[in-house]
Parts: structure tokens; C-alpha cells; sequence
């Protein structure tokens, strides 16, 4: 059975105290459920060690928004896996969608992060997704499976069984709008039937899939409801402790 996980992607959001703030809080309200489901916040790269330490001894992990796939040197401004770790991260994001439009990320950066962050024992979390003129154009399939067989391209199938996927079609983040349950299983069955097809049923009955984009407390129950959606990757309702802490719940009771 795959343990669920309740991520919360932090943005460009929250200076040093209001993260630690907003941690302990997280802390508060939801630390109950950590023994059941694994919870990440991801906040910027300034405020994560000291989130970290806020949390430390809690349960809940603590994550990177993206990393950087070189060890070490001359790369001015970036952070690299073993950095992540050193602050007290173990969960990356890789390749969301406002970092493949923003900063034009491709799908081979994507893999160099993803292999660099299995080298650095950081979990992936490994955002796909498509735009709304490819759903509208009827490739969300094509577009999804795509992303998901170069994010694994040369990576072993025992690493890529502890990865994480997150399903974030763009058109639905920080929108208000969202797939409804059945489309987000339909993706995330694909995405698991994608990493069969590449590995084997092992890795793809391992592989944990998040949907992502606008969920919230009233929407995650049905999201959760489907066999194939093991969690969720929450943006601005990861920011309201107690909005999060709802969604925990609900991720939580499912399982109960
Ligand atoms: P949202 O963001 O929940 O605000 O739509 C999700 C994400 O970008 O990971």
C-alpha cells in the first residue's frame, strides 16, 4: 500500500519569520497525522533550514522548490541536492509548471535534476502537466506521458520506485479551476501505466502520483476517493495552516 503525502509548495511566498510561523502552526494543528501520511511544506530556499529546524523531531519533512543537478562550483546563484539536505530538506520539487514557463525548463534539465537529486537522497517530487491549448488540442495524454518518459530516461527502476509524480495540469494552478476527480484519475492512471510501460509493475505500484491545482479543504475528498491519486501538491491553500491542515485531514481519513 502507498503511503499518501500532503505537499505544500510554499511559492515565492513567506520571509524567514512568517515560515517559521506558518510551520509551527502546520506543526500544531496537523503534526497528529505525520505518523500516517507524510507531510512536506516547501518554502523558499532562504527560509528552509530554519523551517527545518522549527519542525525537526515533528514528522513533517521539509522540501526545496527546485535544485540545481551540478555537485558543486562555479554556478553562481544555484543550489545544488547536497545543499537541500545539509539545511535539512529531503523532498525536491522538479519541473513545475511556472518554472517550464518562466525560466524555460526542459524536460532534459528536468531529468539532470531528478537524477541528481536520486545521487543526493532528496525525494523528487516530479511535476507534469499540460497547458489548456494542448487539453483543448486533446493531448493531455500524449503531452503528460511524454514529460513522465523523459523525467525517468536512465534512471534505474529501484530509484524511480521512491520518486514522486505530481499531476498539475497548468491551466488548473492558482486558477480556482480544477479537473474534476475522474479527469485527474484518468491522467494519473496513464502516468502509472507510463512508468509500467518503462519499468515494470513493482516500480509502478510504488511510484506515488499527487494531483495539484487549486485543490482545497472542499475539493481533496473526491480527488481522493480515485485509485490512482496518492495525495496532493498544494499551492495557495498551503499558505492558511488551517485550510492546510483540513486537506491533511482528509488525506489523513481516507486512510483510516
Ligand atoms: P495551487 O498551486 O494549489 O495554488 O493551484 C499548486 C502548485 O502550483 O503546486
Amino acid at each position: 500500500m502507498r503511503r499518501r503525502i500532503a505537499a505544500g509548495n510554499w511559492k515565492m511566498n513567506m520571509g524567514l519569520e512568517a515560515s517559521v510561523e506558518l510551520a509551527r502552526k502546520v506543526k500544531d494543528f496537523t503534526g497528529i497525522h505525520a505518523h500516517s501520511v507524510d507531510i512536506v511544506v516547501c518554502p523558499t530556499f532562504l527560509s528552509l533550514a530554519r523551517t527545518a529546524g522549527e519542525l525537526e523531531g515533528s514528522g513533517i519533512a521539509v522540501g526545496a522548490q527546485d535544485c540545481y543537478h551540478e555537485s558543486q562550483g562555479a554556478f553562481t546563484g544555484e543550489v545544488n541536492p547536497e545543499l537541500i539536505r545539509d539545511a535539512g530538506g529531503s523532498y525536491c520539487i522538479v519541473g513545475h509548471s511556472e518554472r517550464r514557463t518562466l525560466m524555460h525548463e526542459t524536460d532534459k534539465e528536468v531529468n539532470l535534476k531528478v537524477k541528481s537529486l536520486i545521487g543526493g537522497c532528496i525525494v523528487p517530487i516530479i511535476c507534469v502537466g499540460e497547458t489548456l491549448a494542448e487539453r483543448q488540442a486533446l493531448d493531455t495524454m500524449n503531452v503528460v506521458r511524454g514529460q513522465v518518459m523523459r523525467a525517468y530516461a536512465g534512471i534505474e527502476p529501484e530509484a524511480a520506485a521512491r520518486t514522486v509524480i505530481a499531476y498539475e495540469p497548468v491551466w488548473a494552478i492558482g486558477t480556482g479551476l480544477n479537473a474534476t476527480a475522474q479527469d485527474a484519475q484518468a491522467v494519473c492512471r496513464a502516468i502509472r501505466d507510463t512508468v509500467r510501460y518503462i519499468y515494470d509493475d513493482t516500480t509502478a505500484d510504488s511510484v506515488r502520483i499527487l494531483y495539484g491545482g487549486s485543490v482545497k479543504a472542499d475539493n481533496i475528498s473526491d480527488l481522493m476517493s480515485e485509485k490512482d491519486i496518492d495525495g496532493a501538491l498544494v499551492g495557495g491553500a498551503s499558505l492558511k495552516a488551517a485550510e492546510f491542515g483540513k486537506i491533511i485531514q482528509a488525506i489523513a481519513g481516507m486512510i483510516q
